[in-house]
């Protein structure tokens, strides 16, 4: 395994070593405010390419890039060459011929990365990053995550605290790109990974809770998902989400009668959250959600990786090394 990645289409891409420096980087970046004149990145540039909508994942990466004085700019789809049938790999081609070194791609597509992995017949000429394939898997995601739970448990990058949490993921983790992600990832770190929700959404890959009570008093961290009902085909009726309500939503009072001697866990959603399903607007208020340190936190996670991709991938137009990038954090 190179330093890192080329193509991080999975979790699979990283090891624990690569995980840690990008948890290292994303805390320096966290505090620190770099002067964007002397930044080393200041010639590589950005697209994001979204089949699919998107806030947070796309802005949350053209501010990174801005993070580190890279140029950022989005590739409308509708508007480009791909809606007049050109193939993608020859629109890569052009895009690296105009100088862009990192593309965020987001698609529904869950095959889409196949032809650009390591030793695949052709090697992408740009550094690849997945936004999001169908429900495959979201990587960045579970790795902004993993950096904000280092932050609000006040750990290192040896994860030494996270070790051992206990985090339950509730809802709909069947369709969940984001749960896929972190089951690989939480699993590395070795933090204690289950599930709740309808028996019918679960894979059967962990511990599963069907009582969302006793999965808030036994969890240090509840992530909570969003229902897809993009993703259902029609089959979910309205009284099943009200079902669903009843059930696994969570609301401030369910949170407090549920917790241990003041052990409060902490909840987090990957956004955009339907509001009155799987949580309430009362725990968005309070202070044990965590959906904004999460948007917060993405920025530093994200412009950490288009940090070490471009420092240990070189390219025709972008070589820069560790100690230059060390020397500009100072
Ligand atoms: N969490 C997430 O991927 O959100 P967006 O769909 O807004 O990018």
């Amino acid at each position: 395994m190179s330093n890192f990645p080329k193509v991080l289409e999975s979790i699979d891409n990283l090891s624990l070593e690569q995980t840690k420096n990008l948890l290292s980087l994303s805390s320096k970046l966290r505090i620190q405010r770099p002067n964007l004149k002397n930044s080393p990145f200041q010639h590589c540039s950005l697209t994001t390419i979204f089949f699919e909508n998107s806030t947070r994942t796309k802005y949350s990466f053209i501010k990174a890039a801005w993070k580190l004085g890279m140029q950022a700019i989005d590739f409308p789809v509708n508007l480009s060459s791909l809606a007049k049938g050109e193939d993608f790999k020859e629109n890569l081609e052009t895009l690296h011929h105009q100088g862009f070194s990192h593309i965020v791609i987001r698609t529904s597509d869950p095959d889409f990365f196949c032809p650009f992995r390591e030793g695949e017949e052709k090697e992408s000429p740009i550094a690849l990053i997945n936004g999001g394939n169908g429900m495959v898997e979201h990587p960045t995601q579970a790795l902004l995550d993993l950096f904000t739970f280092m932050v609000d448990f006040k750990d290192d990058e040896n994860l030494k605290i996270l070790k051992g949490k206990k985090i339950c993921f509730v809802g709909d983790t069947l369709h969940s790109r984001v749960f896929h992600s972190h089951l690989k990832l939480l699993k590395l770190v070795g933090m204690e990974v289950s599930t709740c929700g309808p028996k019918e959404w679960s894979e059967g890959l962990t511990k599963h809770y069907d009582d969302l009570d006793q999965a808030i008093s036994e969890n240090d961290i509840l992530y909570m998902l969003r229902v897809q009902k993009e993703r259902h085909q029609g089959k979910t009726e309205l009284n099943q989400l009200d079902d669903y309500v009843q059930k696994f939503g969570l609301n401030l009072d369910r949170l407090n009668k549920n917790t241990k001697q003041d052990k409060q866990a902490k909840v987090y959603h990957p956004g955009p959250v339907n509001i009155g399903i799987e949580l309430s607007e009362d725990i968005i208020q309070s202070k044990y959600y965590r959906g904004y340190q999460q948007v917060s936190c993405s920025i530093d996670m994200r412009a950490a990786i288009l940090a070490l991709m471009i420092i240990h991938n070189k390219n025709t137009h972008h070589n820069i090394n560790k100690e230059e990038v060390h020397e500009w954090l100072k």
